[in-house]
C-alpha cells in the first residue's frame, strides 16, 4: 500500500477511543521524531515535506480531541531534535521558534480571526480597524541566527532544537551575503539577525552533477544540500558551496529602534543584508490572498524553492501582545503551497532490485522539471500501487514532487491515453541474470527475488549500502564505482573493499581514475578500517536491522566478538525451538541468547527470527569474519551499574497506562536503579509494572508466575 493510501485507511480521529488515541499518539510522535532526526541531523529525509506535515496535522488533531495526551516530549511542544554533531553548542538568547502552518483557506481565515479576537481582547482595537501583515515568500532553506556586537559579526548558529543550536560561525563567514561588518543607521549595539541560508536551484543542480561525476551520492534537494554544506567540518568545503542568505527576523536586540516588521526589513537592507524582494505589506485579508496566489503562480519560475508564504503581523507592539504558544508565535503563520505537480509521458516501467531482493517498480519518464528539479524517474512503490494507479507505458502521467525526496506518480490523464496500451503485469521472474522466481510476501504487497545471496543485483545493492553515509561512509566510492568494480570482479563481498588498496595499480589503469583520485580512495578506505560497533552492525545489512536497532544491539552486546558469538548462539538455539507456531511462548522458553536478543527493545520475536535466519547462513557469517579480521571495531562502553543498585540484574517490564508519570520517565527511573527494561515478558522477567488497561503482557506475567506491581507499588519501590 502506498504511504498516501495507508494514511487514508487510518482510523478517523473523531472515531477514536482514548486508548486508540494514546496508541496513535505514541506512533505518530515516534514517527515524527524519526523523520526529524533524518531531516535535521542526517540531511537525508525519507518522506516528502507534505507527508511530514500530514503526520504533524494528524498528531495535532489527536491532541485537540484528547488534550490529556499532550506532554513536554510531544513533537507539537518541541521545535526540532537536539543536534548531534561535533560543533560546539550555542544557546540562543531568545529561542528560535517555528511557525504554525495553514494549508487551506479556512485555516488561514481561522488565523485572521484569532489575531483579530486576540487584539480586541488585548488592545483597544476597533472591530473594523485595519490589521496589516508583512507577507513574505517562505524560502525552503534552514534558519540561522547571527550575532552582531558593535556592528561586527561575531557568532552564528543553526536553529538546532530552538533553544540550543550548533556554532557554525566559520562556515557562515564564507557566505558572501552575510556581512562581516554592518553599515548604516540605527544598528543595535548587540543583536541577533535571523534568516534563511539556502541554495539556488541552478547551483544545486550543478553541484549535484559534480558530486555524481566524482562518484558521490547525489543530494536530495537544495534544502538538504544547503544544510549539509553548512554543517561541513571544514569551512573550505562550505566556501565552495554556493550558499545564499536572506534576513527576515531578529532574536535579542538592544536597543531596538524599529516599530514594525516592514521598517526592520528596510533597516536590514541599509545594514547590508539581502532581504527577499518577494515581500509585500498587505492591509486586508483579500490583499494577503492575492499575494499568496501571485506567489503560487511565480513559484515554478523562481530561482529558488519556496514552500509557502509567511504572514507576520506588522506592528511589533501587537506581536508582543499576542505572544507565543509553545513552539510558534500567535502573530505569524506559514501558508503552505500544495506539492508541485507536472505532466509527462511514461516511457516505460522497469523493476529495481533492492539489497534484500525486494522488487520496486520504477516509472521511466520523459524528463520534466518539477519544482525546479529535473525528474526522469519516479517510484511506483509496489505491485498494489501499480494496480491501483493502472498506469501504462505511453500514458501521460501526473508527477508530484513536494520540495523534496522521491518524486511520485499520482495517476494518468485518461483523455491522453494512447489507443493501444497494455496493462502492466508484475514480472514473475526477477530481472537479475539468474532470472529466479519472484516470491510474494506481506499479503502479496512485497515481491522478492528468491535468488538471495547469489543474486548479483542484490550483491551490488548490499555493497552500496555498506559504503553509504550511515554505514562505512567511504568517500569516493559511489554507486557507479561499486557497480563497475563488481562487474569487473574487483569487488564481490564487503571485505574486498579493504583489499582494494592492494590492487591500487589495477584501479589506476581504469578509465576515469588518476593518481589523485586513487590515492583519495585508498585514504578514505584506510580511514574507515576503524569503525564503531553500531555502524558495523548497520552496514552488514541484516534484514530489518537499521541504524536505530543497530545502536541498541551495540549497546546490549558492547563489543564485536560478544555480539557475533551471541548471534551465532541465538541462531543455534532458535533452530532447536520446537514450536514454531507459538512464537511468543517459544521466546520465553528457548535459550538464553535467543531470549536476550528478543528482549532488546524494538527487536521482538519477528526481528529476532530474521536475525537468526541470517546468522544460520554460513556465507553471511564468513562475510562478517572476513571483515572482523581486517578491521578494528570499536566497542561501546556500557552503563556501569553499582554493585548495590537496588534493582541490579532485575529485568523490568512496564505495561498499560501509567497515570503519575510517562512511560519513559518510569523506564529511566528503573534503569537508574540498575534494572534492565525490556518490552516483552518472559520467564526471565523479574517484575512487571501493570498500569491501567494492561493487556496480554499482564496476562502473560500471571501465566508465568512473574511478580507484578501496581503503579502505586512501583512509585513506593522506586522513590
Ligand atoms: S519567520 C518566529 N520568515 O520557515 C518566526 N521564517 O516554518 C520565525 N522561513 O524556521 C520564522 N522564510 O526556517 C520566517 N520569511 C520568513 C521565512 C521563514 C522561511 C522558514 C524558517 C522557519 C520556518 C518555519
Amino acid at each position: 500500500m502506498s504511504r498516501a493510501a495507508k494514511f487514508k485507511a487510518a482510523l478517523a480521529v473523531d472515531e477514536m477511543t482514548e486508548r486508540q488515541a494514546r496508541a496513535e499518539h505514541k506512533r505518530l510522535a515516534e514517527e515524527i521524531a524519526r523523520h526529524d532526526e533524518l531531516y535535521h541531523n542526517k540531511d537525508a529525509p525519507e518522506i516528502s515535506d507534505a507527508d511530514y506535515d500530514k503526520l504533524r496535522q494528524r498528531l495535532k488533531a489527536v491532541e485537540a480531541r484528547f488534550p490529556q495526551l499532550v506532554d513536554k516530549e510531544s513533537p507539537t511542544q518541541r521545535v526540532a531534535p537536539v543536534p548531534t554533531t561535533a560543533f560546539a553548542k550555542v544557546r540562543h538568547l531568545k529561542p528560535m521558534l517555528s511557525l504554525d502552518n495553514a494549508f487551506t483557506d479556512e485555516e488561514l481565515q481561522g488565523f485572521f480571526d484569532r489575531v483579530r479576537r486576540g487584539l480586541e481582547r488585548e488592545t483597544d482595537l476597533k472591530p473594523d480597524a485595519e490589521i496589516a501583515y508583512s507577507c513574505e515568500a517562505k524560502i525552503d532553506g534552514l534558519s540561522i541566527s547571527l550575532r552582531y556586537e558593535d556592528g561586527e559579526f561575531i557568532q552564528g548558529a543553526t536553529r538546532g532544537d530552538g533553544t540550543t543550536g550548533e556554532d557554525v560561525t566559520a562556515n557562515l563567514r564564507t557566505i558572501k551575503d552575510i556581512p562581516h561588518k554592518l553599515k548604516g543607521r540605527l544598528v543595535p549595539k548587540a543583536f541577533d539577525v535571523r534568516g534563511e541560508v539556502y541554495m539556488e536551484r541552478k547551483a544545486f543542480l550543478e553541484l549535484n552533477a559534480r558530486q555524481v561525476a566524482a562518484g558521490e551520492k547525489a543530494y536530495v534537494n537544495p534544502r538538504n544540500t544547503a544544510a549539509g554544506s553548512l554543517r561541513q567540518l571544514d569551512p573550505k568545503i562550505t566556501a565552495t558551496r554556493p550558499l545564499r542568505f536572506f534576513a527576515y527576523a531578529w532574536g535579542e536586540a538592544e536597543p531596538r529602534h524599529w516599530k514594525t516588521h516592514s521598517e526592520y526589513l528596510k533597516l536590514l537592507k541599509e545594514w547590508g543584508f539581502h532581504t527577499n524582494p518577494l515581500t509585500k505589506l498587505c492591509r486586508t485579508p483579500d490583499e494577503v490572498r492575492a499575494f499568496y496566489k501571485k506567489m503560487g503562480a511565480e513559484r515554478p519560475s523562481l530561482p529558488y524553492d519556496i514552500d509557502g508564504v509567511v504572514y507576520k503581523l506588522d506592528r511589533i507592539d501587537w506581536q508582543e501582545r499576542l505572544g507565543f504558544v509553545s513552539r510558534a508565535p500567535r502573530w505569524a503563520i506559514a501558508h503552505k503551497f500544495p506539492a508541485e505537480q507536472a505532466r509527462t509521458r511514461l516511457k516505460g516501467i522497469f523493476i529495481q532490485v533492492g539489497r534484500t531482493g525486494a522488487l520496486t517498480p520504477v516509472a521511466d519518464l520523459e524528463p520534466i522539471t518539477v519544482g525546479g528539479v529535473v525528474v526522469a524517474r519516479a517510484t511506483l512503490h509496489n505491485a498494489d500501487e501499480i494496480e491501483r494507479l493502472d498506469v501504462r507505458t505511453g500514458d501521460m502521467v501526473i508527477v508530484q514532487r513536494a520540495g523534496d525526496v522521491i518524486p511520485q506518480v499520482l495517476g494518468f490523464v485518461p483523455e491522453e491515453r494512447p489507443k493501444k496500451t497494455e496493462k502492466f503485469h508484475f514480472p514473475t521472474k526477477c530481472p537479475c541474470p539468474l532470472k529466479t522466481e519472484v516470491k510474494s510476501e506481506e499479503g502479496g504487497v512485497v515481491r522478492r527475488c528468491s535468488g538471495g545471496l547469489e543474486c548479483p543485483f542484490q550483491q551490488v545493492e548490499r555493497l552500496r549500502y555498506f559504503v553509504s553515509r550511515n554505514c562505512f561512509d567511504i568517500e569516493g566510492l559511489g554507486g557507479t564505482h561499486i557497480e563497475n568494480f563488481f562487474n569487473d570482479g574487483l569487488l564481490k563481498i564487503p571485505g574486498d573493499i579493504f583489499r582494494l588498496p592492494k590492487r591500487k595499480d589495477e584501479i589506476r589503469k581504469r578509465e576515469g581514475w588518476g593518481e589523485l583520485s586513487v590515492n583519495n580512495l585508498i585514504n578514505a578506505i584506510e580511514e574507515r578500517k576503524t569503525i564503531s560497533l553500531d555502524r558495523f552492525i548497520n552496514a552488514i545489512g541484516i534484514p530489518l536491522i537499521g541504524e536505530a536497532t543497530a545502536k541498541l544491539m551495540a549497546q546490549e552486546y558492547g563489543d564485536v566478538d560478544t555480539w557475533l558469538a551471541e548471534m551465532l548462539k541465538a541462531a543455534k538455539e532458535r533452530k532447536k525451538t520446537p514450536d514454531e507456531v507459538k512464537k511468543e511462548k517459544a521466546a520465553a522458553d528457548v535459550g538464553e541468547s535467543y531470549g536476550r536478543l528478543c528482549n532488546i527493545e524494538q527487536i521482538g520475536v519477528t526481528t529476532a527470527d530474521e536475525i537468526c535466519e541470517f546468522f544460520s547462513e554460513g556465507h553471511n557469517v564468513e562475510i562478517i569474519r572476513d571483515l572482523r579480521k581486517q578491521l578494528t571495531v570499536e566497542g561501546v562502553t556500557r552503563r556501569v551499574i553499582a554493585a548495590d543498585a537496588p534493582l541490579k540484574d532485575k529485568i523490568v517490564v512496564f505495561t498499560g497506562e501509567l497515570s503519575t508519570m510517562t512511560r519513559d520517565a518510569a523506564k529511566a527511573r528503573a534503569e537508574e536503579l540498575g534494572a534492565k527494561v525490556t518490552d516483552s515478558v518472559s520467564k526471565k522477567t523479574s517484575l512487571v509494572v501493570v498500569g491501567e488497561n494492561a493487556g496480554s503482557k499482564a496476562r502473560k506475567a500471571a501465566e508465568l508466575g512473574v511478580k507484578t506491581l501496581t503503579e502505586e507499588e512501583w512509585v513506593e519501590l522506586s522513590s
